[in-house]
Order: C-alpha cells, then structure tokens, then sequence
C-alpha cells in the first residue's frame, strides 16, 4: 500500500524538518540568540534531533516585528516568548502527524 495521502513536502529527503532561524541584523536585535538557544534546548528535550535541522541563515528578507524562522521553507515571525508554542504546534505536531 502507498501512502500518498502524506505530507512528504513538509519533510525533506533526509526525513529531517529543516528549521533555519535568521540570524541577520535586524533579528538579532530582536532576539534570534534567545530563539536558537531556546529551539535548542526543545529539540534536546523533545529528543528529536534525529529529526530536526536546526541551523542559521543571514537575513531572509523577511525583517519585521519578529524573529525569522523558517520551517522547509515556510517563514513565522517569532519572540522569544512564542518559540516553545511555535515549536509544538509547528514542530512537534508535523513529526507527530
Ligand atoms: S535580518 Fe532576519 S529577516 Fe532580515
């Protein structure tokens, strides 16, 4: 049996999520240290490195009210405060689809 119904564009070739927060000027003024340490310690805790990239990247064009994050290509605007719902809802909940 074939599973087409699966999301397979949310997850890369690697079965890995890539997770890049912008660590560009304008969003390391707004926190993106907090964030990555924060996405950090979640995928520690989460225990899903084997299935998440957390990288960096410079500015992704997207400087506004927040930090850049972008999750296989799909871009939020995140603070400090809003990672760990950010990280279940769009982290945890994709894995666990
Ligand atoms: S500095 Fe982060 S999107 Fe521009």
């Amino acid at each position: 049996m074939t599973d087409n119904t699966h999301r397979m564009d949310e997850i890369n070739s690697n079965n890995k999520l890539n997770l890049i927060v912008c660590i560009g000027s304008s969003c390391h003024l707004r926190g993106s240290r907090d964030v990555v340490q924060i996405l950090e310690k979640l995928v520690a805790s989460k225990d899903v490195g084997d299935k998440v990239n957390l990288s960096g990247s410079f500015c992704m064009g997207e400087c506004t009210n927040g930090v850049c994050v972008s999750v296989n290509g799909k871009k939020f605007s995140l603070t400090p405060s809003t990672t760990e719902s950010f990280f279940e809802k769009e982290i945890m909940e994709v894995l666990n689809k």
